[in-house]
């Protein structure tokens, strides 16, 4: 077993170190010299996919997280509405589809019951379902129209990470793509977009390299009853996914919350010494959100609140409110998640382990929930 972990102890810790790879295998060939996409995978005719009037993304857990990322760049890049729902939750609710739904199922086993039974539920209105999946040949894409394998290799520790970052990419190549047939908004900023996601996988290793002081802090905090996580944009999906990450293998109380909602609500919960990590948006481009950030940090300081500042480098604004500065890499906007995803993983792993926990299998969890 400790040949299986390739020398690490445990084996979200080698999954954690093969993100780089991972995110790096899963573009491999889907993008040509020319910086067009090539995804002939994705067998549903380019006719239809010009058709295609709204995209409804369905899954759960992390990969649901995933989806929630992909709307901002579904929608950003493309034009066309985007729905993002869990999948427990979709046919319940009687959704509006039809055959110029596309229908995007997300899922790292390929086996979740609740992700099959949204899907079939789509497809038995008419819907097109795309699944974005790790597990060649599982249920989810057998049932499916088309599918993008994500390229993660096999992923063991119950808790997702490098399938979570899989499933990113994977997204974004789909929404780059359902852009290239569309020809919506096939701009310079696309053409930036996909030249440094073809070079993101070095950023991710980058962000790897830095994370002794994360691991540290994270062993000051084992005692802690509560950790919240403030974002925005797609740094909001990010705070969930963080939190998320910290109930999962730390038994803690955590929760995400979107930036700009803390003053209708969740301030209340800020008291002297409560660790609340930020997620904070790049200061170029969408600076306003940046700034509204960078007050709430101040906001929740003057409350006490420890801060934990994820931020780009060279993000000078932050540093008066910082506690504790995480530094990641500069990424066009809506690929922020790669790389700041990355911390938040290490700190639930390193949390986890500091109070005892068995990080591989989590209490009460499974890696995959065949039941509904
Ligand atoms: C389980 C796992 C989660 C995972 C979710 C969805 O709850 O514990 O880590 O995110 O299922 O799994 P899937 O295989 O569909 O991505």
């Amino acid at each position: 077993a400790a040949a299986e972990k390739g020398g690490y102890d445990y084996f979200m810790l080698k999954e954690i170190a093969e993100q780089p790879k991972a995110v790096a295998d899963t573009l491999l060939g889907r993008i040509d010299a020319g910086g067009s996409l090539r995804l002939d995978e994705v067998r549903i005719p380019v006719r239809e996919l010009r058709e295609v009037d709204k995209v409804v993304i369905v899954a759960c857990g992390t990969a649901f997280h995933a989806g929630l990322i992909a709307k901002y760049a579904i929608e950003h890049w493309t034009r066309i509405p985007c729905e993002v729902e869990l999948a427990s939750e979709f046919r319940y609710r009687d959704p509006i589809l039809g055959a110029r739904a596309l229908v995007i199922a997300i899922s790292q086993s390929g086996e979740t019951m609740d992700t099959l039974m949204a899907l079939r539920h789509a497809r038995d209105q008419g819907s097109k379902v795309l699944a974005i999946c790790n597990t060649n040949g599982s249920t989810i894409p057998r049932e499916s129209d088309a599918v993008l394998y994500t390229h993660a290799g096999p992923e063991v520790a119950v808790a997702s990470t490098k399938a979570f970052l899989t499933q990113l990419v994977a997204c974004y190549l789909v929404a780059l793509y359902l852009g290239q047939v569309r020809g919506t908004k096939w701009g310079d900023e696309i053409q930036a977009v996909i030249r440094d996601l073809s070079h993101i996988s070095g950023e991710v290793e980058r962000v790897l390299e830095t994370m002794e002081p994360v691991r540290e802090l994270a062993r000051t905090l084992a005692d802690k009853r509560t950790v919240l996580f403030l974002g925005r944009h797609v740094g909001y999906p990010v705070a969930l996914e963080g939190a998320l990450k910290l109930k999962e293998l730390a038994y803690m109380h955590a929760e995400g919350f979107a930036a700009g909602e803390l003053k209708h609500g969740p301030i209340a919960l800020i008291e002297e010494d409560l660790p609340v990590v930020v997620v904070v948006p790049s200061p170029r481009g969408r600076s306003v959100l940046h700034d509204k950030i960078v007050s709430n940090i101040q906001e929740i300081r003057a409350r006490g609140a420890r801060t934990i500042v994820i931020a780009e480098e060279g993000d000078e604004a932050v540093v008066p409110y910082a506690d504790h500065l995480i530094r990641i890499p500069v990424t066009p906007t809506l690929l922020q998640p790669l790389v700041a995803t990355v911390p938040l993983q290490v700190f639930a792993c390193e949390l986890a382990t500091a109070r005892g926990n068995e990080v591989d299998q989590p209490r009460n969890l499974a890696k995959s929930v065949t039941v509904e």
